[in-house]
């Protein structure tokens, strides 16, 4: 596949991969992508996941022919897109491989030492001329890990930036859901953390004059890419991307989703957009992205071994590790001796910044009656303010 006139698309699909990373299910697969520049000499940019080197190696040679690679960069360690140095060394040992000083540390640690190969260790900013291609490295520590770096291609105006606006899903079937979506689940769940280090690099980025993103991960971004860079501006900011109440809940006998669902319910008569997931049933990382995509969240869980059940006490975690802010949060408990639910999830969230909690809490005994359903009519008034 063409990027540009002397940029070829090398990647590969997987469609075996259970999970992601080991944690994240992936229905439509996963891309591992990599490119090519060719010029006077030639740049492959990064390797692909270890279960496809024969292939990705047959994607190489069909589009170098009878020429050969002078360097592999290699924008980022994690082995999804390193675990191939080794294998394209043995075919092509003459080529040097293009780093900063912690990609070789990384390299070293997951490969080896390896004292034949050609190295040269580049620093922010560096230039380096392949003829007609000139290419600019950007330094982009914790986008996701340390020694990330971002490679901005001066001639065809591409970058190529490493996770930073990737997606889950492999290239070769269309998303129905079009990019957002699994994008915002890959950001908030893998690089969710690291929002200040993603707005400083996109800072750096919007110096440069990009008209294509070449990402490791999801397809080639080209035309417009307004709607992409706005989108990761509000994600990396902690802003909330639209209004609208993100109701998770967990419920072992089914009474606590009936007050979910009658909330969900009186705020939608209200005109309130609601999402709502059973965290005990649904997928996590879906739960984390709608979190993260509206302004405002109700957690709905029961009072478990003297404090908040399985799934819910998970679920936050995964929301006050990402940095969770900026948004306002209500609570509804339930228990039917010593409800404790609440005090316990707020408890958790002592540490995040920038979070309102609504006046309303309510509390079930067991089941809804006429006075717990008046507390979710006073939270839905409160939520639809
Ligand atoms: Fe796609 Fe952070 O690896």
């Amino acid at each position: 596949m063409k990027v540009t006139e002397d940029i070829k698309y090398v990647g590969v699909n997987d469609h075996q991969i259970d999970l992601f990373e080991g944690q994240y299910i992936v229905p439509l697969g996963m891309a591992y992508n990599s490119y090519v520049i060719m010029d006077e000499k030639i740049v492959v940019m990064d390797t692909v996941d270890r279960n496809f080197g024969d292939e990705w190696l047959a994607n190489l040679a069909a589009v170098l022919g009878d020429r050969k690679p002078d360097y592999l960069i290699v924008q980022h360690m994690e082995p999804d897109h390193s675990s191939n140095i080794v294998n394209f060394l043995n075919v092509y040992p003459d080529a040097t491989v293009i780093g900063n000083g912690k990609t070789f540390t990384f390299m070293e640690q997951f490969y080896g030492k390896n004292d034949s190969m050609k190295k040269q260790v580049v620093k922010n900013g560096e230039e380096l001329v392949l003829g007609k291609h000139v290419l600019k490295f950007v330094l982009a520590p914790m986008v996701h890990w340390p020694e990330v770096m971002f490679t901005y291609d001066c001639t065809d105006k591409v970058l190529f930036s490493a996770d930073a606006f990737g997606k889950f899903g492999a290239n070769d079937v269309e998303d129905p859901e079009g990019w957002d979506c699994e994008a915002r689940r890959y950001y908030f769940g893998i690089v969710g953390k690291y929002g200040l280090q993603v707005t400083k690099v996109l800072k750096a980025a919007a110096a440069l004059d990009i008209q294509t993103i070449c990402p490791l991960h999801g397809p080639v971004l080209s035309g417009d890419l307004s709607h992409y860079l706005d989108l990761y501006t509000k994600w990396a900011s902690y802003t909330p991307e639209e209004p609208g109440v993100f109701i998770a809940y967990t419920s072992i006998y089914g009474n606590t989703k009936v007050a979910v669902e009658k909330l969900a319910e009186l705020l939608g008569a209200k005109g309130v957009k609601v999402a709502v997931s059973d965290l005990a049933r649904e997928d996590w990382a879906e739960a984390v992205e709608d979190a993260f995509r509206y302004d405002r969240l109700v957690l709905a869980t029961t009072t478990y071994n003297n404090g908040i059940f399985p799934a819910m006490h998970s679920f936050i975690e995964h929301l006050t590790e990402r940095e969770y802010q900026n948004r306002t949060i209500a609570f509804v408990e339930n228990g039917s001796w010593a409800p404790v639910a609440a005090k316990n999830m707020k408890a958790l969230f002592e540490k995040s910044k920038k979070i309102t909690y609504t006046e309303t809490t309510v509390t079930i005994k067991s089941a809804l009656n006429a006075d717990s359903k008046a507390a979710l009519e006073k939270l839905a008034e409160e939520l639809a303010g």
